[in-house]
């Protein structure tokens, strides 16, 4: 349980995909020096789950014990996880993830138009403003600044997290190298680099970070974020959420004439 997962996996390879089976994605982490008891932790399997995992995993590494299998096995892979229940400023980071979402799922087309109409600087450089002032300096500031400085920022899935966010603005600084050079076909690899990594952070965020952090919420906790947030939404200025939806909006109807 104390052995880093990814020493783990080398190891023992069918421990990578008994994880897999839980949709726990441990082999495609680039970082992977979660302990196993860890990943555990954080993943917060129901009971018959985990125990099942943890069946799978003994078997695995232990092949010569006679490991018991537990009495209410689960069924190979893990069912659906019911639906999440948010704290109120958790809430309002998963909505914020929609509108980045629904411009993400928006990139394919937004490419499509320019392969063509030919490379839109215009198109590109508000793709850019809302990267840049919403999705980073205001959604990613509230969960760095704020969110992820309840919790231990020296675990791993932090670390993971930073290093998305630092990887997602690389993506950003090719993308307006590429504008300054003509380059067409690096603004159209970094969007689909931003896009591909964005959609996989915002999954992780939503379905393992946030359910993790609130389980270590307090009310108090919760009350100070809250009133934190309402800071930096005010501190954004008068109309900023309403730009950016209407930019999305916007889009959406572009890209579908
Ligand atoms: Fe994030
Ligand atoms: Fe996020």
């Amino acid at each position: 349980m104390n052995r880093g997962i990814k020493e783990v996996i080398s190891e023992f390879p069918e421990v990578g995909q008994i994880l897999e089976d839980f949709e726990i994605g441990c082999t495609p982490c680039l970082v992977g020096t979660c302990l196993l008891k860890d990943v555990v932790e954080i993943h917060a399997l129901p009971p018959d789950q985990e125990a099942e995992l943890m069946y799978r995993v003994e078997k695995a590494i232990y092949p010569e014990r006679d490991v018991q299998p537990p009495e209410t096995g689960a069924v190979k892979g893990a069912e659906k996880a019911a639906e999440i229940t948010y704290s109120a400023p958790v809430r309002e980071l998963v909505d914020e993830h929609k509108l980045i979402k629904r411009w993400l799922s928006l990139i394919p087309r937004v490419v499509d138009l320019m392969n063509r109409s030919g490379l839109d600087r215009q198109l590109i450089n508000n793709g850019l403003d809302f990267i840049r002032s919403y999705a980073d300096r205001f959604h990613h500031a509230k969960e760095e600044d704020l969110l992820f400085k309840y919790v231990d920022e020296s675990q791993e899935i932090i670390q993971a997290m930073y290093s998305d966010h630092i990887t997602g603005r690389g993506h950003v600084q090719s993308i307006v190298k590429g504008l300054e050079q003509d380059d067409m076909e690096t603004v159209r690899e970094h969007l689909f680099a931003y896009r591909e990594l964005l959609t996989g952070h915002i999954k992780k965020e939503d379905e393992i970070l946030f359910p993790w952090i609130d389980r270590q919420l307090t009310a108090k906790n919760i009350a100070q974020l809250s009133a934190d947030f309402s800071g930096v939404n005010a501190g954004a200025g008068e109309g900023f959420e309403e730009k950016y939806q209407v930019f999305v909006t916007d889009l959406e109807k572009l890209v579908a004439m």
